[in-house]
């Protein structure tokens, strides 16, 4: 079976793990780090670079393990055994980096490889623009690889909106919700509506509650589920049918989701979320404000409303899975609303540090 090596974002190993574990039969965990996980793979190399999540993908060409682990041995491993590699045709250049950082070696060591390159692969040399990479990377837990960079993630931040959640981590942070086939699931901060969409294209819920405040938001989120708002309570039937005619363009029922599950979408308040009969949803999957950029005074007292909230619409058995970067006012919420914090992972989220919990009663 033919080795790859693939990065992805910090803190989500054991989601990553278990989700390629569920997703292929025909692959073999062999290493896990923080953002790093090593594995044989018996197929097809293309479905690897499907995966979402993934930055970047390699094809293994050596690997290594030990202490005080540097360039030139790793180079001595490769160049002395007869190469395979697995993308054979276009150009070529060599890269080091040392625990993340690109890395300047010698330029007797870059030769090296580029004449083992040469003489084993059909590949042309091109310094400046080549189709091709090849890595040698040594990373701080003792471990070090030289692969063929064969899937390449471009970051997509730019073209989010602020505040929105890149769609890998929506699709993660659902993950590591561990939602059970049919469950009922909310998200009553939906924003642009990252963990909805996951929710709605990956994940086997019955139905799938979705809200925010502001209407512009739930909106947007209307055109991009195809799935028309519930007109706010309290409005006379003329506004409530020019909402429900809305600028959506939906093309589905007003209901459905990409697997048949019932999507209820419409603005509303998560401290009322009165459309949600009382213990009624196995999951909330949620990303609130973390204060920063809007004027919410007291955070802690906002974390707590929306436990008192989260209380009432979640069954007994119910869990939370919340992303914030107010770990203190979170975690002081929580027990002061007696929940039990099950686990939690620390990640990055636009370069800042936040925290996933789970949560139960
Ligand atoms: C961090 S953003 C969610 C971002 C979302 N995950 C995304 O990827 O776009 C928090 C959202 O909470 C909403 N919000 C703030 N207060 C609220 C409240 N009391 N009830 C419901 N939504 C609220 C804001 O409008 C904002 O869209």
């Amino acid at each position: 079976m033919a080795e790859f090596l693939s990065t992805f974002i910090t803190g989500f190993q054991d989601v990553v793990k278990a989700d390629l574990e569920k997703r292929f039969s025909n692959i073999k965990i062999l290493n896990l780090f923080d953002g790093l996980v090593h594995y044989k793979f018996d197929g097809d190399s293309r479905q690897l670079e499907k995966i979402n999540y993934f930055n970047n993908t390699f094809f293994v060409l050596k690997t290594m393990k030990g202490k005080g682990l540097n360039f030139p041995s790793l180079v001595g491993a490769l160049c002395s055994g007869k190469g395979y590699f697995l993308v054979n045709k276009g150009s070529f250049r060599v890269r080091f980096q040392n625990e993340n950082q690109f890395a300047k070696v010698d330029k007797n060591l870059t030769r090296r490889v580029e004449e083992y390159v040469l003489r084993n692969s059909k590949l042309k040399l091109d310094r400046l623009s080549p189709t091709n990479e090849i890595w040698f990377c040594i990373r701080r837990e003792g471990f070090a690889f030289c692969g063929e960079l064969i899937s390449h993630r471009e970051f997509t931040e730019k073209n989010l909106n602020k505040g929105e959640l890149r769609p890998e981590i929506a699709y993660l942070i659902c993950s590591y919700a561990q939602l059970s086939e049919g469950a009922v699931v909310s998200d009553p901060f939906c924003g642009y509506g990252s963990i909805p969409i996951q929710l709605e294209k990956r994940f086997k819920c019955s139905k799938i509650y979705v809200s925010d405040i502001d209407k512009e938001k739930v909106d947007l989120v209307s055109k991009k589920l195809g799935v028309v708002p519930e007109p706010v309570e309290g409005l006379d039937q003329k506004e409530a049918l020019r909402q429900a005619q809305g600028p959506h363009n939906g093309t589905q029922g007003p209901h459905d989701g990409a697997q048949g599950q019932q999507i209820d979408l419409r603005q509303s308040d998560a401290f009322e979320l009165a459309h949600i009969p009382d213990n009624s949803l196995d999951a909330i999957v949620t990303d609130p404000p973390w204060g920063l950029w809007e004027n919410i005074p007291d955070i802690q007292d906002f974390y707590n409303k929306m436990f008192m909230s989260f209380h009432r619409v979640l069954k007994p058995q119910g869990t939370m899975t919340i992303l914030s970067a107010r770990t203190t006012e979170l975690e002081a919420a929580a027990s002061a609303q007696g929940l039990k914090i099950q686990k939690s992972l620390h990640t990055l989220v636009n370069g800042k540090k936040a925290t996933v919990y789970h949560l139960s009663s």
